[in-house]
């Protein structure tokens, strides 16, 4: 890159930032970030002739293909060629967890967006000029838009699941109160910035090398082999980083590989895949939306006897994660509470909508707000506050959850009390009660919301690392895990675990492109797990490299293993630092012809799950926290800003505070978006209408809290988690569910006669609507 003076004092500066970074670690990434230097897929350097591909998706969600006449389309001057499913050479399937899912559509449609060929030209404009040159007749078919409409037809993906604990049937007839009611939640966009893409690019002897924005560069490199017809060996798969992810390129990023994959195998030439956000937004799936009935029953003295929940998921045309994403609804069913007798169902309704998938929380929101939804009905039909039944049935140490799982060093309890003090939960609620006598045209509403989020893929096998670590001739290290950075941070994580054991500064360690070659048969990174699994695997690498190195320096000083310790890049006898440096160390050991390479495997222990009994100990650990969030509502507008979120969220020992932060803030304000604002519309006929972003409002900086406060829980961490730190990921994303209780209780303030509804999100329209429904004001 040419270097211009001003460019060379911006790098001393730097350097300088870099010397105090030493000291409080931020985002690793943050230099490339803001100096737009960092790589995407749309970034790699393309080579000469490479082709430029756009899917032709359908434009019905169900029915018979007649006919498709693509001789206009391939008349195209510039359009090289159009694949179908005639031209995969393997198997026209991409289902992950069930083959229920063709790359491309063969003889019927089931969404709308459904890839069914795919458009290879000189450049994305020419691809997209005779995708609409492409003429289609379609026999249309009933379109299934909802869950109730696929139970009603008997349309389910997968056989129901129910956890059951105790006897809820027996324990209802001993209830003080009995609840029962419906929920809504819907989907949410994944709205990551990089939209879904892959460069494939062909090598010798047919290897195929992709370059993808995945999360999973297993599962893509597996399905494009199968697809392919070819060994796994022939595929390699290789991502620098995401432009964010969010569960939406878990599983749904691998369409796209494949597809440049299957272009690149036929054509021996490199072709590249970028979906424009039209296209990704009406071809992908998204969070499940969910339609449920819960029954609650409580003691007098409020506890929570008993809870029957039925979910029913939409899944979408295919199982993609759903089944997943299911198990974790009902692992999560009753939140951060203990509840004696349990009984919860969900079922994957196989409706026309594109396949929906992971999304942060994984099937663990739509669970707790429906258990939240259930306490704030019981708390107003009984007449007390919906604190008063939360803090009534918290968690505590060795409680049962309904699958079986004994609960340990739980913080339920010290983190709500925690919150409550700290900032002074009485008081909160006298301001908003006098600020609500003293206002008629807004109202004030709070709520706390209590997080237990459990922590490993909910699939036991899925539970493993390897990494991979060279430490060069030069004393500089090289790191490769299964880790996918996604503006999460792992990477960094990753370069402290290393940093800290071998005692030298983040500048000696890089990590890695995350490549299939070098770490296989990973795991994606999700469920929260990166760090851990990753990062323990990291760990035990770099350790085992360590105890090498210190016995090339005790044989050469003369004292036992035991007595070396490596500290700021010199060797130390005990206490005392000796002359030896890192770099010597380092080349020592190349004459002693010592390895210094060392791969090291992670599993999880202690966890289990028999899927016969739906009873186990799935989780390495559960995250807690609380949060108070409060709002005020514009009552002639019915538009609301959220005034303050508070929250003490249980780290375990943070060990990249910035970096932890930011992903507390940015779930909260994801989470805020899927309750309030986020408004996801297909129409009857399964056509996508919220398909751009003038139809589909995400949190601006405008719509986020004011203040956004956040303490965290000191409690000794968890020893399952990377150095104590424990998983962040997704469990912040559960506070956003407690704006949507906030906003209700300023609406009840407003109008006594409003009927509790427990439909997400709650827009402006909807609050406006409660605002004045008989309401004789
Ligand atoms: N943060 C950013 N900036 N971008 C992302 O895409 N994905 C979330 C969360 N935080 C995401 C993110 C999701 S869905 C998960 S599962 C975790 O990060 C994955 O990373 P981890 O396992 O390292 O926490
Ligand atoms: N979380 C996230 N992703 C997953 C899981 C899970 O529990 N299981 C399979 N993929
Ligand atoms: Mo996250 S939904 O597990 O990718």
């Amino acid at each position: 890159m040419h270097k211009n003076k001003s460019n060379n004092e911006l790098e001393s500066q730097l350097d300088a930032v870099s010397i105090a970074l030493k000291k409080s670690i931020k985002n690793l990434d943050s230099y490339t970030h803001v100096r737009g230097e960092s790589l995407y897929v749309d970034d790699v350097n393309i080579r000469q002739g490479t082709f430029h591909a756009v899917v032709f998706d359908s434009p019905k969600a169900h029915g018979k293909i007649k006919s498709v006449d693509y001789s206009k389309a391939e008349a195209l001057e510039g359009v090289e060629r159009i694949f179908t499913y005639k031209d995969i050479p393997g198997k026209n399937q991409i289902g992950g967890i069930i083959p229920d899912e063709p790359l491309f559509a063969e003889d019927e449609v089931h969404f709308w967006g459904m890839p069914i060929a795919l458009i290879v030209a000189e450049t994305e404009f020419i691809a997209r000029k005779a995708r609409d040159l492409i003429e289609i007749e379609i026999e249309e078919l009933p379109v299934i838009t909802t869950g109730k409409q696929a139970k009603e037809k008997g349309s389910l993906i997968t056989k129901p699941r129910s956890f059951v604990l105790g006897d809820p049937e027996k324990a209802f007839k001993d209830c003080e109160y009995v609840f029962e009611g419906e929920t809504f939640s819907n989907g949410q966009e994944h709205l990551y910035i990089e939209a879904q893409g892959a460069y494939a690019e062909p090598l010798e002897n047919g290897t195929i090398k992709i370059t993808s924005s995945t999360q999973g560069p297993t599962a893509v490199q597996r399905t494009t082999a199968q697809v392919l017809g070819v060994a796994m060996h022939k595929i390699e798969v290789d991502v620098t980083r995401l432009g964010g992810g969010f569960g939406g390129k878990e599983d749904q990023a691998t369409p796209w590989a494949v597809m440049a994959a299957l272009a690149t195998y036929h054509l021996n030439q490199s072709v590249k895949l970028i979906l424009n956000r039209h296209d990704d937004l009406r071809m992908t799936g998204k969070r499940h939306p969910y339609e449920s009935t819960y029954k609650i029953g409580l003691s007098k003295d409020l506890k929570i006897l008993a809870y029957e929940a039925e979910f029913l998921q939409n899944a979408g045309a295919a199982a993609d994660l759903s089944p997943a994403v299911a198990e974790r609804t009902l692992f999560h069913a009753t939140n951060s509470y203990y509840v004696p007798n349990v009984n919860v169902t969900v079922a994957s309704c196989k409706t026309n909508l594109p396949p929906n998938t992971a999304f942060r929380g994984f099937g663990g929101p739509q669970g707790m707000f429906v258990i939240e939804s259930a306490i704030a009905k019981a708390a107003h039909d009984i007449g007390v506050t919906p604190r008063a039944i939360q803090e009534a049935n918290l968690l505590d140490e060795n409680d049962v959850f309904s699958y079986g799982q004994i609960a340990k060093k739980v913080e339920a309890k010290n983190s709500w009390e925690s919150v409550k003090s700290i900032y002074n939960i009485e008081a909160i609620e006298r301001e908003v009660e006098e600020f609500n006598n003293s206002n008629s045209a807004y109202k004030k509403g709070m709520a706390l919301m209590p997080i237990c989020f459990g922590i490993s893929f909910t699939n036991t096998p899925m539970n493993h690392a390897r990494a991979l670590v060279h430490i060069y001739l030069d004393g500089s290290v090289g790191i490769s895990t299964a880790a996918v950075e996604m503006g999460q941070g792992v990477n960094t994580k990753m370069m402290q675990i290393a940093a800290n054991v071998f005692s030298v500064p983040y500048e000696k360690i890089k990590i890695e492109t995350t490549n299939t070659t070098r770490v296989a048969n990973t795991s994606p990174s999700a469920a929260s797990s990166t760090a851990d699994l990753n990062g323990k695997a990291t760990l035990k690498a770099c350790n085992a490299l360590l105890k090498r190195l210190k016995t090339v320096a005790a044989t050469y000083l003369k004292v036992t293993p035991e007595q070396i310790t490596l500290k700021d890049e010199f060797v130390y006898i005990k206490a005392k630092k000796t002359q030896l440096e890192w770099t010597q160390l380092i080349s020592m050991a190349m004459l002693e012809r010592v390895a210094l390479t060392e791969n090291a495997h992670y599993a999880t222990p202690e966890i289990h799950f028999d899927k016969t009994r739906e009873k186990g100990h799935p989780f390495a650990y559960h995250v807690y926290g609380t949060a108070i969030i409060t709002t005020t509502v514009d009552c002639t507008r019915g538009t609301y800003k959220f005034d303050s979120v508070k929250i003490v969220h249980d780290y375990g020992k943070s060990m990249s505070k910035g970096i932890d932060l930011g992903q507390v803030e940015g779930a909260l304000v994801q989470g805020i978006g899927w309750m309030t604002m986020e408004e996801i519309a297909y129409n009857d006929e399964g056509k996508l209408l919220s398909n751009a972003l003038s139809t589909y409002k995400i949190p601006d900086i405008f719509s986020v809290p004011k203040i956004v406060e956040t303490v965290p829980l000191e409690t000794k961490g968890h020893e399952l988690a990377i150095l104590k730190s424990k998983a962040v990921g997704e469990p912040p994303l559960m506070y956003g569910i407690g704006a949507y209780f906030a906003i209700q209780n300023a609406i009840k303030a407003f109008n006594p006669n409003y009927d509790l509804k427990f439909h997400a999100p709650i827009t402006p329209e909807k609050v406006l609507m409660g605002l004045y429904e008989k309401n004789n004001i």
